[in-house]
């Protein structure tokens, strides 16, 4: 028995629950091998045959700092195995988390419930005894309520079998940390003994003193998008503070800087730039508001819609920039560009505001070559139409402009004297504020940046 878990058996007053994870994307994936190393017996469960041989020959199939050594280890201890079988999932666990996506519906601001639907009601016909099932998605309020009753309707096990919602906040990037010391635990249950195995299967994480709160399933479900929409609306707060500097004349990094000493506005996701992209923040805010909608209070989140809308122009704004350095046209200009996951240490795409940046370049006529140290697979799988390198100073070769899109540490390292060598015009736009002007414009480059002069 390996220490994770002989600690485990020994600060459990109750045997430990048996965990299984439907769904092995970045969310699922992440919490598997987790509990995995926490000390539980846990089984991951995914319909792609070929996510679940990765995972069980050792290979994390996305990037995430920290997650592949977790994985060897949690393989290693015996107590982490992956499955394409739902009836293996119902035999063996106690505690089932649902982790399958919710991406935007096609042709709606909606969120596509097929993937939860599909997963909780194949699992349900497996369970033939007292368990819990556990939704982390992000689903629109309501969601809990009506597969609680599809669960008790198909599973064998009836009414034995409970649901609870347990929201998950990890940001891609620092999935690890935020799910071994997440700020707080939020659980929403129907019963006690839902509440008990909650708090069975988060035992090692509530020992390290992480606040729980404990409320009802649709507040849980409530929980997530009003969190994501309070970031999503922070980031474009500041990012309209940027469109009125431009046309002030002021620069909206003193202003943020400013805003920041105040305590009670704080500096995180105060950061204006391109804006906001991935696979959470821009579909929950639009679902939120279509969710609002469908119960009649559309106007209570109404500011969303807003919020989105300050969060695309400043793509707009940043192809605006690209043009003027280009001299006003960008029909056969050579752009190169600099990022393109939605935030750095990912190489998730998914709504990537650099990607949108590039297409639209493209679109318009450029010559677009990107480059990005984790994300640049996925991109030309997806957008083949755009040219690509490994290296951003070869990238870089011949370039009229250089945007950066996304900020990597790699790229705010770059030494312009380096860059500027290669280049065929010394122009940059920054569209994430990651470079220093001043040295820049000493190299002999003409920096734009989005709200400032
Ligand atoms: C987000 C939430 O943070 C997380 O709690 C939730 O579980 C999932 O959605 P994630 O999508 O991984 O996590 O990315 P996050 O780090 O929140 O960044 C979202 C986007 O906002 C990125 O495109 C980032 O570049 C942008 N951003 C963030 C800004 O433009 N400015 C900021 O100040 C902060």
């Amino acid at each position: 028995m390996s220490t994770a878990h002989a600690l485990l058996e020994a600060t459990m007053t109750a045997p430990a629950p048996r965990l299984t994870v439907i769904g092995t994307g970045y969310l699922g994936a992440t919490h598997a091998i987790c509990m995995a190393v926490l000390g539980f017996d846990v089984l991951g469960v995914d319909v792609d045959p070929a996510k679940i041989e990765r995972l069980s020959s050792g290979e994390v199939p996305f990037f995430e700092p920290g997650l592949p050594e977790l994985l060897a280890k949690a393989l290693d201890s015996g107590r982490l195995r992956f499955t394409t079988s739902f009836e293996e999932a119902g035999e063996f666990g106690d505690v089932h988390f649902i982790c399958v996506g919710t991406p935007q519906r096609k042709g709606s601001n909606a969120a596509d419930l097929t993937y939860v639907d599909s997963a909780v009601e194949e699992l349900a016909t497996h369970l033939r005894r007292r368990a819990l099932v556990v939704g982390k998605s992000t689903v629109p309020v309501g969601t809990a309520a009506r597969l609680t009753e599809l669960v008790q309707r198909v599973a064998p096990a009836g009414t034995e079998v409970e649901l609870a919602w347990n929201p998950e906040f990890l940001r891609e990037g620092y999935a690890v940390d935020d799910t071994l010391r997440p700020d707080r635990l939020v659980f929403g249950t129907d019963s006690a003994w839902a509440e008990e195995q909650l708090r069975a299967a988060f035992e090692p994480i509530i020992t390290q003193g992480t606040p729980v709160v404990v409320t009802d399933l649709a507040t849980a479900e409530l929980v997530k998008v009003a969190a994501n929409s309070f970031l999503a609306t922070k980031i474009s707060y500041i990012n309209a503070m940027a469109e009125v500097c431009e046309v002030a004349g002021a620069d909206v990094t003193g202003l943020a800087e400013a805003l920041a000493y105040d305590d009670r506005i704080g500096g995180r996701f105060l950061k204006p730039g391109l804006g906001f992209g991935g696979g959470c923040l821009p579909k929950d805010i639009r679902a939120f508001a279509h969710r609002a909608e469908e119960l009649g209070v559309g106007q209570a989140v109404a500011f969303l819609r807003e919020v989105d809308g300050i969060n695309l122009r400043r793509r707009a704004r940043t192809v605006d920039l690209v043009r003027e350095l280009a001299g006003g046209e960008l029909a056969g200009a050579r752009v190169t560009a600099l990022g393109a996951a939605f935030k750095p240490n990912s190489d998730d795409i998914r709504d990537a505001p650099a990607l949108d940046v590039a297409m639209t370049l493209h679109r318009l006529g450029a010559h677009v070559t990107v480059t990005d140290p984790a994300a640049t697979e996925n991109a030309q799988r997806a957008f083949p139409e755009l040219t690509y390198d490994t290296d951003a100073i070869s990238a870089a070769g011949g370039a009229d402009v250089v945007v950066l899109l996304t900020e990597w540490s790699q790229f705010r390292e770059i030494d312009p004297e380096a860059m500027g060598a290669v280049v065929a015009q010394r122009r940059i736009v920054d569209g994430r504020h990651a470079l220093e002007p001043a040295e820049w414009r000493a190299a002999g480059w003409e920096y734009r940046a989005l709200g400032r002069p």
